[in-house]
């Protein structure tokens, strides 16, 4: 089996298992140096200054930005904005797209598994023009019939925002028959790709995306630098939604006149060591090779979920198929809270995450409050996968 876990120097610092990736990856070497040589070598304010190192420093930001359009397959480099996170990138189609087209009695079509970011700025979106909120519910493998989207989206239909790997049951929700369903009723779809983009090839063309949203941190990149791809027509009919330096041609005492598309969306400093990063992220997922990293977590997957049916009192949430998990695997336990569960195996230096996990509809749908949920990626072992198991099949023994 591959061995990626040397790549991170987290790993040799720890004796964690970490299993919550899905929350935030750990981060490869080229990720950390890249970040440190941005400050020691490039550093100098993008977009201001006509010396040669701020020329630099706008050329590597601009090398990331085309660096995200080729690996996601969009058209052109403008249509990749840089945000802070996949939550900004989709409060910022909600405020400064959505809200301009959608009209009273309109609806916004969400799927019930969409964790909070994609889901808040919609609700309060339709609260405020008076629109209405309906939901896609996929089976519990992510599947729905062409037959059960059609019954949602309809004519009424001008939104359509949907996950395209749930962050719970960690099932691919049909994006592309759900857009083309979308477009033949007139509505643009906007595809959260947060859990995701690290584990398939992602192509906004191929999946029918008119816009689309995912966060660096969680594809081994680092915190703070988000992505929003957009149509460029799209583009052109959104106001910035923050202003500032950077984001205007020019001023006047009555006015302004914008800069392009994509840096009038981009006012203040950006994060240029964060993209510089992010594209050495790319750069690294590639060199692994996304076969190479879905077969070793498609196959952890298969041992702990093998080896959690021998206890009876663990069931798990979602597709039998570890195939159909992304890495992602949520479960519950009888007379045990999810919290307890995961309390426990961090007392072991195993570190799950417990809780709705930030999508509190879906669990309401599923009629359950809590679930633990264990992320799988490239670092991880069959050791990590074995201890996690031990500890689970003797946690009933542990508690009485
Ligand atoms: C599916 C999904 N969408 C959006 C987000 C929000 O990501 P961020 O906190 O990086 O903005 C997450 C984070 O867990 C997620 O899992």
């Amino acid at each position: 089996m591959d061995c990626f876990r040397k790549d991170f120097p987290f790993f040799s610092s720890h004796d964690i298992i970490y299993l919550d990736s899905a929350a935030t990856a750990q981060k490869p070497y080229p990720v950390i140096e890249a970040e440190k040589e941005y400050y020691e070598r490039w550093n100098a304010n993008p977009f201001r200054g006509s010396h040669g190192l701020a020329i630099k420093a706008t050329e590597l930001y601009e090398d990331g930005r085309r660096a995200v359009a080729e690996w996601i397959g969009a058209g052109r480099a403008e249509e990749i904005i840089f945000t802070r996170n996949a939550t900004e990138a989709l409060n910022l189609v909600a405020l400064q797209y959505a809200s301009r087209v959608l009209r009273p009695e309109d609806e916004i079509v969400l799927s019930i598994v969409e964790h909070h970011s994609n889901l808040l700025p919609w609700i309060r979106l339709a609260r405020e023009k008076n629109a209405s909120v309906r939901y896609l519910v996929p089976d519990s493998d992510g599947l729905m019939t062409e037959n059960e989207i059609e019954k949602v989206i309809s004519d009424k239909t001008r939104i359509v925002a949907v996950a395209h790997v749930s962050n719970v049951l960690g099932c691919t929700l049909p994006v592309q028959s759900i857009a083309r369903i979308a477009h033949k009723h007139g509505a643009e779809v906007i595809v959260d790709a947060t859990q995701s983009v690290q584990h398939m090839k992602v192509n906004v063309k191929d999946l029918g995306a008119d816009f689309l949203a995912f966060s660096a941190h969680k594809m081994t990149g680092p915190m703070g630098v988000g992505v929003l791809y957009g149509r460029y027509e799209l583009l052109e009919m959104m106001d910035p939604l923050f202003w500032g330096g950077e984001m205007v041609g020019s001023v006047s005492e009555e006015g302004w006149v914008l800069s392009g598309i994509p840096h009038c969306f981009e006012a203040g400093t950006v994060n240029a060591a964060g993209v510089y990063g992010l594209q050495q992220a790319i750069l690294y997922l590639e060199s692994a090779g996304i076969g190479r990293i879905r077969e070793k977590v498609d196959s952890l997957a298969r041992m702990f979920m093998e080896g959690a049916a021998s206890e009876s009192h663990l069931h798990i949430l979602g597709s039998a198929r570890p195939e159909e998990h992304n890495g992602i695997i949520s479960f519950i336990m009888d007379d045990l809270p999810a919290e307890d569960v995961a309390a426990i195996l961090d007392g072991e230096s195993i570190a799950v995450r417990s809780g709705y996990h930030c999508a509190q509809p879906l669990f309401e749908h599923l009629g359950i409050r809590q679930a633990v949920r264990v992320s799988i990626f490239l670092y991880n072992n069959e050791e990590d996968i074995q201890r996690t198991l031990d500890v689970l099949l003797r946690i009933r023994e542990m508690v009485s």
